[in-house]
């Protein structure tokens, strides 16, 4: 079992190892889509990204897909889909599900220099 906390849920909920995120997200409720992309996605098929989060430990989950590398590695290691990784060690693990998008003027400096140090790590 792997402890998983959620973020922007404030929930910590223990996962089991080899569990899919996105099936374990939807089955406690855990808010992985708003509307209307709760109806509209790809169901799992890894090419919406809008499965889309952040963990704090990559390494704790499966090796990236190639949906994932072509769709989310850009980011950087830490921005994985739900519906394309497993829970692959025990462990700690921090989770923000829809998190921001990396672009834009969020990326200048000067908003960098605005923004707390929490929500530089995690990317609120
Ligand atoms: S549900 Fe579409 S990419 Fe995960």
């Amino acid at each position: 079992m792997a402890k998983v906390k959620f973020l922007k849920e404030d929930v910590e909920i223990d996962v089991p190892v080899h569990a899919n995120l996105k099936e374990f997200c939807l089955a406690n409720n855990l808010k992985l889509y708003l509307f209307p992309e709760n109806i509209v996605n790809c169901r799992g098929k890894g090419f919406c990204q809008l499965c889309r989060i952040k963990v704090d430990k990559p390494e704790n989950l499966s090796a990236p897909t190639e949906r994932e590398e072509a769709s989310v590695a850009y980011e950087g290691d830490q921005y994985r889909l739900a519906c394309q990784c497993t829970i692959a060690k025990d462990g700690d693990l921090q989770i923000i599900t829809r998190p921001r998008r990396i672009w834009g003027w969020r990326d200048h400096p000067a908003h960098n220099q605005l923004i707390t140090e929490e929500q530089k790590v995690f990317g609120f």
